[in-house]
């Protein structure tokens, strides 16, 4: 039996097909998920940007010139050669963008399990853990699309306020988001504007003038501005650039322009046609922000358990307000295998309305 899987060239990502893969017979102490939903953002296309260079295409390798963007998303076991693993289990973790998948768990516990064969085992922690759905208190029945949409992104938001507001803020008077119209952009400026307001620096949102009047419209930030519109700001303005669009020229304009740019901070690659080095920059070095190492620093403060319940409440908050009824904040695109590549072609030159989150499904649940 063949199963659809959506498939990107590797040496140029703007091609893409959504092709069939055969389904594979279970070995012992393996199981097969179908796999409901999974999100599709810019994150994923800065995943198959670097594909090689971090090594995203390691994930669900192939031998051909074809590659797998990893997703988040929800599966459920529908067959299991796993004594711990049971059919009907849900997890929630980094899966192929597909209608299945076959994995072997390896460190079950109530929590959820890993997997650690083949070159998985040499790759990121942190995407090679799958969360059961039952005992994880980030999960809510009936919104499990923002929740593949949001939570992985909204995580690196939340690291990031606490890494910047754990540093003081680098003494900064203002803090500036590049592509503040993005998910994990937003997020960092929700986290950001519930910092103590005597302590917070102003939130400065800059965008393409389309973004504008969406960014304005999440509340989150003092100000947002045009790309173009960056140098009406005070050259003396002591600040903080947090990148989320990668665009080299940008970058550069900002270390030039601010002659008391105290940190800049590399976060993403939205603007995935600008991308470029930071080498020869004025200013502070562009330093990649390390998720995983604020996490280890907070467990080593506070200990996992309290990490876990200020990250799960701040959560909770940040899904409500996404939620609330009359909220802008995020209109849900369902997509199925026939919309896909038409779906991933405007994700990725950038004509999706910021207010979009795709979802997508390709098994015939
Ligand atoms: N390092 C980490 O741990 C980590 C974790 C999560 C996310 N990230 C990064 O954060 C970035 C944002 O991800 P997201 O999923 O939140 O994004 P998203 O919501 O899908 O971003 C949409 C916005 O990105 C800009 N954009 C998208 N495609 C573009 C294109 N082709 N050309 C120009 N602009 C484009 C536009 O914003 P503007 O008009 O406002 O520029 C657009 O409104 C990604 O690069 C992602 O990799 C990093």
């Amino acid at each position: 039996m063949s199963t659809p899987i959506f498939l990107v060239k590797k040496s140029d990502i703007s091609q893409s097909q959504l092709a069939s893969s055969e389904s594979l017979a279970l070995q012992a102490g393996q199981v097969r998920l179908r796999i409901d939903l999974f999100s599709f953002t810019a994150n994923n296309i800065t995943y198959a940007s670097f594909g090689d260079a971090m090594k995203y295409w390691d994930f669900y390798p192939r031998e051909d010139e074809w590659g797998v963007i990893p997703v988040w998303g929800f599966a459920e076991v529908v067959e299991s050669l796993h004594d711990s693993i049971a059919p009907g289990q849900r997890f929630y973790g980094y899966y192929p963008p597909a209608a299945e998948v076959v994995l072997t768990p390896s460190r079950i516990s109530p929590a959820g399990f890993s997997v650690s064969d083949g070159p998985r085992g040499q790759l990121a922690a942190v995407y090679n853990s799958y969360t059961n759905c039952s005992s994880d208190p980030f999960h809510a029945h009936g919104s499990e699309a923002v929740q593949c949409l949001l939570r992985p992104l909204f995580i690196t938001s939340w690291l990031i306020d606490d890494f910047l507001a754990d540093n003081s803020f680098f003494g900064s008077e203002a803090v500036l988001l590049s592509s503040a119209s993005s998910k994990t952009a937003y997020g960092t400026a929700f986290c950001l504007s519930l910092q103590p307001a005597e302590q917070r620096p102003k939130i400065i949102g800059l965008t393409s003038p389309g973004n504008v009047a969406f960014s304005e419209s999440l509340g989150c930030y003092d100000q947002v501005i045009t790309y173009e519109q960056l140098e009406s700001l005070s050259a003396n303005l002591p600040c903080t650039y947090v990148d989320f669009a990668g665009n080299a020229a940008l970058r550069h304009r900002i270390h030039t322009h601010f002659t008391q740019l105290k940190y800049s901070c590399s976060v993403g690659g939205t603007h995935v046609q600008e991308l470029g080095g930071a080498k020869g920059l004025p200013g502070p070095k562009a330093t990649l922000f390390f998720a995983p190492a604020q996490i280890a620093k907070r467990r080593d403060d506070w200990g996992g358990a309290v990490l876990n319940q200020r990250l799960v409440q701040s959560w909770q908050a940040f899904a409500q307000r996404v939620a609330q009824p009359g909220a802008t904040w995020m209109d849900v695109e369902m997509h199925s295998a026939a919309s896909a590549n038409a779906a991933y072609a405007s994700l990725l030159k950038g004509q999706l309305s910021p207010r979009s989150g795709q979802v997508w499904s390709l098994s015939n649940k």
